[in-house]
């Protein structure tokens, strides 16, 4: 396996993004993280990325093209071979996604595609499903409805809240990123249509007969 080099962009907390950090420390990853670019100043995951080139390019007032062909910009210099979305709160465009094709991921906190968008923690608590959890998917023009990857299921219990549902999907987050980019780095994801085969992975007729069941 050759490492690959990991451009992430991020917004907020940054907790996905130290995850991939201490993946790559530990070897886990796949990969080195070689760049952090946020749109917003004061985002705390740019104080994760110590030692890493951590950019901001500030998106207010920029119209997504523009905006799209900065980071577009930024990334190339980088030479990321993959772009990895922790908490960017900006879709990206057309010419984004073009140019990276299913070379750009995400994690989401449901399970996809039921509940995409925000605040989609609550979305689940409200709804009552008894089972929620996390994608990680590739990038398409849509929001999040891009070819999947990975998930992870947890129950959601009848005093669930949306903090401790989000808490308790978030360890999975963390859990699951890492892996997709080491199955991507290791070269076992195809994108086939919509779906992506892993290779190596379970198949129906070896898989043992595992189901979350809640209550
Ligand atoms: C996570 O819940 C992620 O699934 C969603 O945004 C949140 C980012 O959290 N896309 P953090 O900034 O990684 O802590």
């Amino acid at each position: 396996m050759t490492p690959i080099a990991l451009g992430v962009l991020a917004s907020g907390r940054g907790s996905n993004l130290q995850a991939l950090i201490e993946a790559a420390h530990s070897g886990r990853l796949g990969g080195e993280i070689v760049a952090v670019v946020s749109n917003v100043e004061d985002a705390p995951a740019l104080q994760r990325a110590r030692g890493i080139p951590a950019v901001v390019i500030p998106s207010r007032g920029l119209d997504r093209e523009v905006y799209d062909r900065m980071l577009i910009d930024e990334i190339r210099k980088h030479r990321s071979d993959l772009v990895c979305l922790a908490g960017f709160m900006r879709l990206l465009g057309a010419e984004f996604v073009a140019a990276y094709r299913n070379r750009i991921m995400n994690i989401h906190p449901a399970l996809l595609p039921a509940f995409p968008g925000l605040h989609v923690q609550r979305k689940a608590v409200d709804y009552g499903v008894k089972v929620s959890g996390c994608t990680v998917h590739f990038v398409d023009e849509g929001t999040d409805t891009g070819p999947i990857i990975i998930q992870a299921a947890v129950p959601v219990y009848d005093d669930d809240t949306e903090e401790t549902l989000a808490a308790r999907i978030l360890r999975h987050e963390h859990r699951i990123y890492p892996q997709a980019i080491r199955l991507f780095a290791e070269g076992r994801l195809q994108v086939q249509g919509r779906r992506v085969i892993c290779w190596g992975a379970p198949t129906a007729g070896e898989a043992p007969p595992v189901a979350l069941v809640n209550p």
